[in-house]
């Protein structure tokens, strides 16, 4: 399979979990990928995807701060020529009672996930629209951001929003063949969900170690949590040929966790 052969794709939050899952299934396909995190270790993902053969870049930044993000974009234009398919899956998530959370907690996810969304796509699309090849911008958003779950109300805000700018963002590029969409992924087996495991089993009763993911596991109709492969097919379906007619969507990605 190569529906990306030639294709550059820029991809946040891809130091491990969905997001290195996303860039290994890309890179499979064909695509040239820059794999970004704020944190060293995305470089060993870089390095996997070399060793089987595939084209990457590594680069350490924060989604959050607008210099670091241009360079991010620069970065894969310098190496790769363009930027065509432009992944916004870099997020992260507290749990606490309304009482204890803090400002700075508000602030970091919704900056984040909500503003680090904004400024990773107004970067890719300023430079889809100078080469004119079109291009697909695809938002992480959450199950959360169909219904806000307990404990988490700025991640469930912060999730809304992106669904707010796709919306948006999607009006603005639509006559220019580039499309904005945005899934939500349910329950997926990552280091986040090993955190929420813990931080909601705390706040929510005695729960052991897995208990909480289990119980909510089950309510899944599938009766398994998502992998990352799982999330990966419906993101290259986006970025594909197959999906130039659809923008503006906003896809569960779920096991049918929430039908809406
Ligand atoms: N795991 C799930 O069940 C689940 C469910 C719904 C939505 N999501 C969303 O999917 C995305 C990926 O989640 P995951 O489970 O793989 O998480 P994870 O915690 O395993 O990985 C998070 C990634 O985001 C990066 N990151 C965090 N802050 C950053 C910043 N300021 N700048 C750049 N990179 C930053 C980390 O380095 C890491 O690569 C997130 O947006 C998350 O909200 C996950």
């Amino acid at each position: 399979m190569s529906r990306f052969e030639k294709k550059t794709v820029v991809i946040t939050g891809a130091s491990r979990g969905i997001g290195a899952a996303i860039a290994k299934r890309f890179s499979k396909e064909g695509a040239n990928l820059v794999v970004s995190a704020n944190e060293e270790s995305v470089h060993a993902v870089a390095d996997d995807i070399k060793r089987d053969g595939g084209s990457a870049i590594a680069f350490v930044g924060d989604v959050t701060d607008k210099a670091s993000v241009v360079a991010l974009y620069d970065a894969a234009e310098a190496t790769f020529g363009s930027v065509d398919v432009s992944i916004q899956n870099a997020g992260v998530i507290t749990i606490a009672r309304i009482e204890e959370m803090t400002e700075a907690e508000w602030d970091k996810v919704m900056a984040v996930n909500t503003k680090g969304v904004f400024l990773c796509a107004q970067e890719a699309i300023s430079r889809m629209r100078k080469h004119k090849r079109g291009g697909r911008i695809i938002n992480t958003a959450s199950g959360q951001a169909r219904e806000g779950f307990i404990f988490t109300p700025h991640y469930a805000a912060s999730k809304m929003g992106v669904v707010g700018i796709t919306q948006s963002l999607a009006k603005e590029v639509a006559t220019e063949r580039i499309t904005v969409n945005a899934f939500c992924p349910g329950i997926i087996e990552t280091d986040m969900w090993a955190y929420n495991d813990a931080a909601w089993g705390k706040l929510l009763g005695d729960y052991a170690p897995g208990e909480l993911m289990k119980e909510w596991v089950d309510g899944i109709p599938m009766k398994r949590a998502g992998t990352g492969e799982d999330v990966a097919g419906l993101v290259a379906f986006l970025a594909s040929d197959d999906a130039a007619y659809i923008t503006g969507q906003t896809i569960n990605v779920d096991g049918g966790l929430i039908m809406s």
